[in-house]
């Protein structure tokens, strides 16, 4: 006899709070606290200057670059600030179209659209990230950059994205704010484009609250990124006023990393293999019981070695039973939810209906025959994201927390799915 739901009136299989979300925070400790008090009693928050100036930014960026294997670390005040001085530094403005994949957060397509340029969306696979094998559909003569996202750890086909890149001779920005630590083929995320982003926002993996960071192994990028970052000032080089005629200046933003925020992000850094050896633990026990049950699959994984373990997601045969699951699963106190409401990123209102803040249209009108977003654009992209409810995976989890999530899915889906 099936045991009775919790949803309708059943014992449910977890009555405390799961573990929350938060891999990196979940991990301070003195560490962080310390590295922060050293700041304040510096009485030098700002990273080019103070009277004793510790340089924690800085030391960020070095260590960044070195853990990622890159030549060029700039952190800058957030994800989003990244993917903008990213595009900003690959000189992509108004008239440009750059394609984004279906599914991602809000923050890369608005950050194409604040760089003055034109998202244009590409169909996802199974994996939810940018189909290789539809890239090529939506390049026009229009098209200078892509955006692979690798979604929630999951690294993206790079080989297969750059060779059609580099085909169309497309700049490569990629979007790993969701999976810093992923490896795709023993190679880091977020190294495989021309120059490429993190986030250290809350709910990613190693986190600062709000930050982000920008990479590139080319030295041309790298500057532009510093002075668009910056005001478009490049300090360590001229320092406050260039004198230099031939110097590529241009007006920049203030994106600049407090050294609060580096002194935290330093630690995070040097917790990211514990992060990311807890989250894969827990990930590989979850599948491992979890494997035959019907009526869903596991997303596919490009590299299994690689995957940051920062999410289960479960792809449903049926996608009408996507909310009746959730519903049924959190009931019995296991906080699987809906990546991103089962939408591709366009259907949120300000995207689909191409609102920006001042009314003359711009960037959009800077395109030619205009671009217009309908619902249906990529439709496997809607179909794969119906059938999708996922679980985040954080650092703390427990053989108990493991065992809760296995009993409760099963018990789900043999009534629900
Ligand atoms: C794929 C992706 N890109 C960009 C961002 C923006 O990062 P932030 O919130 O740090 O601006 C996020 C998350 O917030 C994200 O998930």
């Amino acid at each position: 006899m099936n045991e009775k739901l919790a949803i309708n009136g059943g014992e449910p299989v977890r009555s405390t709070a799961f573990p929350p979300y938060y891999p990196g925070a979940m991990l301070y400790d003195s560490k962080e606290a310390n590295a922060t008090s050293e700041i304040t009693f510096s009485h030098s928050p700002f990273r080019y200057y103070g009277p004793n100036l510790i340089g924690k930014v800085k030391q960020f960026e070095t260590e960044l670059a070195k853990k990622m294997g890159v030549q060029y670390a700039v952190a800058v005040t957030s994800g989003t600030a990244a993917v903008i001085t990213a595009l900003k530094a690959a000189g992509i403005g108004p008239g440009d179209k750059v394609i984004v994949p279906a599914c991602t957060f809000i923050a890369t397509a608005g950050a194409v659209i604040c760089a003055g340029a034109v998202p244009v969306f590409a169909e996802i696979d199974e994996s939810l990230s940018l189909d290789p094998n539809k890239l090529e559909e939506v390049i026009d003569k229009d098209t200078k950059a892509v955006i692979p996202v690798p979604i929630l750890g999951n690294p993206c086909p790079m080989d297969r994205i750059m060779e059609v890149a580099n085909r169309h001779h497309l700049i490569v920005i990629e979007d790993a704010a969701q999976s810093c630590g992923a490896t795709y083929h023993g190679k880091a995320m977020g190294t495989f484009g021309h120059i490429n982003t993190y986030s250290l926002q809350m709910n990613k993996i190693m986190t600062t609250g709000e930050g982000g960071a920008v990479v590139t192994d080319d030295p041309k990028l790298y500057e532009r990124a510093v002075r668009y970052h910056d005001q478009g000032m490049f300090r360590e080089a001229e320092g406050f006023l260039s004198t230099n005629p031939e110097a590529d200046i241009f007006v920049g933003q203030n994106y600049r990393m407090s050294e609060f925020t580096g002194a935290v992000a330093v630690e995070q850094l040097h917790k990211l293999d514990q992060m990311l050896s807890n989250m894969r633990k827990t990930k590989r026990a979850l599948r491992q019981g979890l494997q035959g049950i019907s009526g869903f699959r596991f997303r596919h994984i490009h590299d299994e070695e690689g995957d940051a373990g920062n999410a289960l997601i479960l792809l449903l045969d049926d996608a009408s039973r996507a909310v009746p699951f959730v519903r049924a699963i959190q009931a019995e106190g296991i906080p699987f939810g809906q990546l991103y409401n089962g939408q591709p990123v366009y259907m949120q209102p300000q995207i689909l209906h191409q609102r920006t803040p001042d009314p003359s249209g711009f960037p959009f009108n800077m395109v030619h025959p205009p671009v217009r977003y309908t619902p249906d654009m990529c439709p496997e992209s809607v179909k794969i994201m119906a059938r999708n409810v996922d679980l985040m995976i954080g650092t703390t989890w427990t053989e108990q927390d493991v065992d809760d999530v296995i009993r409760a899915v099963k018990k789900v889906a043999d009534q629900v799915l």
